[in-house]
């Protein structure tokens, strides 16, 4: 069960997003956030995304220390492609 934030506010990305990222092979909250296009800023939607991670892929959802993440910096687009 998702209790607490359903969504990435700095992003606005729904949590669909994140479990349609895992349903599509990604695997840990790095590769959440690639499938996406985008980096964390705030991290504060970290734990929505490990719990979908652990719903999804419980197996495959080790625990992460959010130190370790990448984060974009707050005046750079953290979005990529065209
Ligand atoms: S709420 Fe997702 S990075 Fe800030």
């Amino acid at each position: 069960m998702i209790m607490g934030r359903t969504s990435c506010t700095c992003h606005d990305i729904p949590i669909e997003t994140f479990r349609a990222a895992v349903c599509n092979g990604a695997h840990n909250v790095k590769t959440c956030f690639r499938a996406i296009g985008c980096l964390p800023k705030c991290n504060n939607c970290i734990p929505m995304v490990r719990s979908v991670l652990a719903a999804l892929r419980p197996a495959e959802a080790p625990a992460q220390s959010t130190a370790t993440l990448p984060v974009a910096s707050p005046n750079v687009s953290t979005h990529r492609g065209p």
